[in-house]
């Protein structure tokens, strides 16, 4: 249960939680009551607990920065204090980024696992973690200043749901910043290359993909559907662009000179997304501000 006197007591109604193990010194830690239990979310979630150790090593990947170096500054600038969520946190590496003194965070995930790392990088003083799915968040409606979504939706068969959880819980001219997959990325012109390259790079020992240890299915985002969802969820658009063309290009770590061609990619892209936001990059990034 939450305690009296915190900053998220208003936020996080107490009635919609339960308590979750942990370091009682260490960031406050609850477990949303309600958390649905279809088939594809236990999938993703057993998936996302597995993948939680090895997580931040491919988030290295200067292909993988841009989350931060893009959503960070910009939240900075249009919302520097207040009540930020970040849902679908992982292992909070964008939550982090995102400390400042007069912020206060909630890191949002399903999978404890990613949670568990999420805790150990926030500030327990500014911070709350919290298991919850983001289609059924226990926070009270039009109590958080900016949500985050950076990578999660297309995990969802339904995302929707999602979108219009969040906006629910925005304060009116409250912020969403959305950062997944795009579905108009041509990733079937780059395939035949990555899978050359993944299979000249391969070391001797270690097998290609099998069937279990492919991920379970993804769901990029058309900007379009976005939009219409946006609109019914009672969202105005701020902003629309798109990022990572060629630097979405998944080269093996073992190929020589990747970072290079990772970091020259990036520039020429960032350089492009300046010039004119270009729709088919493999992100589709956004900015939707709540009406009322
Ligand atoms: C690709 S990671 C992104 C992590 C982080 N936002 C980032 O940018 O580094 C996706 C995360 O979404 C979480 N996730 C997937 N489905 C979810 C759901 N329905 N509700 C809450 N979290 C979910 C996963 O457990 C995982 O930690």
């Amino acid at each position: 249960m939450n305690q009296h006197g915190t900053w998220y007591d208003d936020v996080l109604p107490a009635d919609r939680l339960d308590g979750l193990a942990g370091d009682p010194a260490g960031v406050p830690c609850f477990t949303a009551l309600d958390l649905p239990d279809d088939e594809a979310s236990l999938i993703d979630e057993k998936y996302h607990d597995g993948e939680a150790e090895i997580y931040d090593s491919y988030c290295e990947i200067p292909r993988y920065r841009e989350a931060e170096s893009w959503i960070v500054p910009w939240l900075d600038t249009a919302v520097p204090a207040g009540i930020v969520l970040d849902v679908g946190t992982g292992t909070g590496r964008v939550a982090a980024a995102l400390q400042r003194p007069d912020r206060r965070l909630i890191a949002v995930d399903r999978s404890v696992e990613m949670l568990a790392r999420a805790r150990a990088r926030l500030d327990p003083r500014r911070s709350v973690a919290l298991r919850s799915d983001a289609r059924t968040l226990p926070i009270a409606s039009g109590s958080v200043d900016a949500a985050v979504c950076s990578g999660v939706l297309h995990h969802l068969p339904h995302w929707p749901d999602a979108v219009l959880e969040l906006a629910r819980t925005l304060r009116p001219g409250g912020r969403l910043v959305v950062r997944e997959p795009n579905a108009r990325y041509p990733e079937h012109w780059f395939a035949p290359l990555e899978n050359l390259l993944e299979r000249a790079f391969r070391p001797a020992d270690r097998p290609g993909p099998t069937e279990e240890s492919l991920s379970p299915t993804e769901y990029p985002i058309d900007p379009a559907t976005l939009a219409t969802v946006a609109r019914v969820a009672g969202l105005r658009r701020v902003f629309e662009g798109s990022a990572m063309f060629l630097g979405s290009l998944a080269l093996p770590d073992r190929m020589p000179g990747h970072r290079s061609y990772y970091a020259a990619a990036n520039l020429v892209d960032r350089a492009v997304l300046r010039l004119r936001p270009h729709s088919r990059g493999a992100l589709t990034l956004s900015v939707w501000s709540k009406v009322g």
